[in-house]
């Protein structure tokens, strides 16, 4: 039976004694946009290379629409990929650049000057056939490196941090354009990133990697609200970690001890099946969704904190409190500016007595 897209089973891969990739599987669907994110040096690359054929792996499979493609040279695959620094040939005008992959596999002039003209007008570069590489910006060299990549529609797209090179607004502007693209096309993208923000931004689905193992796959909402252990909750996004201990277990929630803060209830993102009193864990609770004020909260069944205001950080969308809990340690608020004056509605100031306040299905029980 055929299995439409692509799929990655038990790729493991070593340079000497390093282990760089381990035991590592996932499938991706036909117009996915899939991304491997994690931190530099965890096995993205070398996954990719594997998946474009550059490099072979030590065991484990490579599919693409149920044909196994391990061991095809790269130009068999039908798989193109784009690397962080441009590669496009210096001496050959934009066009020139494009046309390349093209005119290798004979298309007729007059189809490639119609195709080109097509992408360009899409990648917002229309006027741009004759110039030169030296002569465009950095958001634009990388614009018609993946425009060179795409021409020919491989059906799977690799994406090696494409965008890693380039200032901060011209890479937004850009993951805005390569989505346009990715839609337009109907090609599956592999995207490699370690920016955490782009993959919640651009991804259909994440998996999130470390030490050469996948962690976790998902969808960024749930990568980002039910992450799998506290090395995914902490590389996604922002969050307050505590350790502690399970004291009792009650359906679907537990009571944990916290040195110094106290009793939290929390919940497991992934089922209570494993917890019981006396296991080590680590809580996870977003900044945002944590409540201050400077009155006691009323809402039933919370978890509430009494502590002090140490620092607060004006971010303009947003305000950062850093609350001391007792004697005990320090826990981050994000709270949105709504007033004009970017004030919060209580104008809460430097060491304010106040109370922090979340819900038990905001404090996320991880295994260390
Ligand atoms: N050709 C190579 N020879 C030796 N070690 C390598 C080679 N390529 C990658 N590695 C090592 O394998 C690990 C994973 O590398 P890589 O896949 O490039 O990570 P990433 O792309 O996530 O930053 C790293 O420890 C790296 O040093
Ligand atoms: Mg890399």
């Amino acid at each position: 039976m055929s299995v439409a897209g692509l799929q990655v089973t038990h790729l493991s891969k070593r340079f000497g004694k390093k282990v760089a990739v381990q035991d590592v599987s996932f499938s991706v669907q036909p117009n996915e946009f899939f991304c491997l994110l994690g931190p530099s040096g965890c096995g993205k690359t070398t996954i990719l290379r594997m998946i474009g054929g550059l490099l072979m792996p030590d065991t484990g499979r490579v599919a693409l629409n149920g044909r196994d493609i391990t061991f095809d040279p790269p130009e068999k695959r039908d798989i193109n990929i784009v690397f962080q620094n441009y590669a496009l040939f210096p001496h050959m005008t934009v066009y020139d650049n494009i046309a390349f992959g093209p005119r290798r596999q004979g298309w007729p002039e007059d189809r490639i000057r119609r195709e080109v003209g097509r992408l360009l007008d899409i990648a917002h570069l229309a006027g741009y056939e004759r110039k030169y590489p030296r002569q465009l910006s950095g958001g634009e060299q990388q614009r018609v490196a993946l425009l060179r990549a795409l021409i020919t529609r491989p059906q799977v797209l690799l994406l090696d941090e494409p965008l890693g090179a380039l200032d901060l607004k011209i890479r937004q502007q850009l993951q805005l354009e390569l989505i346009n693209i990715q839609d337009a096309f109907h090609i599956t993208f592999i995207y490699v990133t370690h920016d955490q923000s782009e993959a919640l931004a651009m991804g259909d689905r994440i998996a999130v990697m470390n030490q050469g193992r996948i962690l976790q796959i998902g969808d960024p909402r749930t990568i980002y609200e039910a992450p799998v252990n506290r090395f995914v909750a902490y590389f996604i996004g922002n969050t307050n970690l505590f350790e502690g201990t399970v004291q009792e277990v009650v359906g679907a929630q537990a009571r944990v001890a916290v040195p110094e803060v106290g009793d939290v209830w929390g919940v497991c993102p992934h089922g209570a099946q494993a917890l019981r009193p006396g296991l080590a864990v680590t809580l996870s609770i977003r900044p945002e969704k944590i409540h201050i004020s400077r009155h006691e909260p009323r809402q039933e069944g919370w978890n509430r904190v009494a502590g002090v205001v140490q620092d607060i950080i004006y971010l303009g969308v947003s305000t950062e409190y850093i609350v001391r809990l007792g004697q005990g340690p320090t826990v981050r608020v994000f709270t949105q500016n709504l007033r004009p004056n970017g004030d919060h509605a209580e104008a809460i100031t430097w060491d304010d007595p106040v109370w922090v306040a979340w819900r038990p299905a905001h404090a996320l029980i991880l295994p260390d």
